[in-house]
């Protein structure tokens, strides 16, 4: 299994995806803002990585904090949190990981624990969600697994795997209980302009377990369903609102579109702190927009002329009715999303 992030001691260490797949180096953090950063630069993405990073980090700022009484320490954690939230917009799994963590400050402060007792604490819970997120994502995996058939061949989007979660994956975690299952399965890895999750890390992923895995650019991928083989889509997501409307990456929408021209089941899969029952449609979720650069140049060299705009947002939304059902690790839900997500809440 790939350590996405891990503790080492009272440092943070995390794969630095930027650099995958030419080199395997780790980010060492070693205080709250650090892990702010690199959650902002891409060192760790994907919306559950995203949650479990941001979780640690308040743990390292708690043990590095040099309050000497719980006014002060909670004042210091209120302020890495507001730091932490404004990292990145979309995936609501960083804003879930936050307020578990202010919960399980809350229960500590209320009942008398001194700042010792709240560092470890703290420690606690995100390790905890640490481990959730994991056992969440091998759940995904058996429950999907039962969607898909023998000797599949399955088209993904962005990286939704170990890289993106604390481990397994949650579209892969799918694609890996298949292979646990015994299922022959072949990956069509879509690129992902402009930040090319797929080409880099999907398809690293997949080779280094040895899953057969073709990389695609993203504007193949209609053409290979309709005259190839595609027996399903599997994507992750950043948010899932309660009407069944799922955020993901930019390039999400398009390829639902194109599945459902051809017939082919279109599956999201994602850990219930990805789904927002306090946003009731797709329309109400904020889309990141990045920088340009990252669109108007590749490896390093400039590609667009100078004087052309560009865009950059980072994410769309799948409306519900493009997605045939959504795995998570309570189950499969099918439509209608409104009652199947309430009720599984
Ligand atoms: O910008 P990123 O790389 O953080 O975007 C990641 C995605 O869109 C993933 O598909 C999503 O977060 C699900 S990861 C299990």
């Amino acid at each position: 299994m790939l350590p996405t992030i891990a503790w080492d001691g009272d440092d943070i260490l995390m794969i630095d995806q930027r650099k995958l797949p030419g080199r395997e180096i780790y980010v060492r953090c070693k205080t709250g803002n650090e892990v702010a950063k690199a959650i902002t630069t891409m060192v760790i993405r994907g919306a559950p990585a995203i949650g479990v990073a941001a979780a640690m980090g308040l743990a390292l700022g708690a043990r590095r904090s040099t309050a000497t009484g719980t006014k002060q320490f909670a004042v210091d954690f209120q302020r890495l949190a507001d730091t932490l939230a404004a990292t990145r917009p979309t995936a609501v799994n960083l804003f879930w990981a936050i307020e578990r963590m202010k919960q399980a400050l809350a229960t500590g402060v209320q009942a008398g624990e001194g700042v010792v007792e709240l560092v470890t604490r703290l420690r606690q819970e995100a390790d905890r969600i640490h481990d959730d997120d994991l056992e969440s994502c091998r759940a995904i995996g058996r429950h999907g697994a039962t969607l898909v058939p023998d000797d599949a061949h399955i088209l993904t989007h962005c990286n939704a795997g170990a890289l993106a979660t604390a481990g397994y994956g949650t579209a892969l975690g799918v694609v890996r209980g298949a292979v646990d299952a015994g299922k022959r399965v072949a990956v069509y890895a879509d690129e992902t302009r402009p930040f090319l999750q797929g080409a880099r890390l999907t398809a690293w992923e997949l080779v280094k377990d040895g899953i057969p895995t073709t990389v695609i650019t993203d504007n193949m991928a209609a053409a290979i369903m309709a005259r190839e083989r595609v027996d399903l889509v599997v994507v992750g997501a950043d948010r899932i609102a309660a009407n069944g409307d799922a955020a993901n990456k930019i390039g999400t929408y398009g390829l639902a579109i194109a599945a459902h021209a051809h017939g082919i089941p279109f599956y999201v899969a994602a850990p219930w702190s990805t789904i927002d029952l306090a946003t009731p449609t797709g329309a109400e979720i904020p889309i990141e927009e990045r920088n340009a650069k990252e669109v108007t140049h590749m490896a390093g060299t400039q590609v667009t002329p100078a004087g052309a705009l560009v865009r950059n947002p980072s994410f769309d939304v799948t409306p519900h009715r493009y997605i045939t059902a959504i795995v998570t690790e309570r189950g499969i839900l099918r439509p209608p999303y409104l009652e199947a997500l309430a009720g599984a809440r």
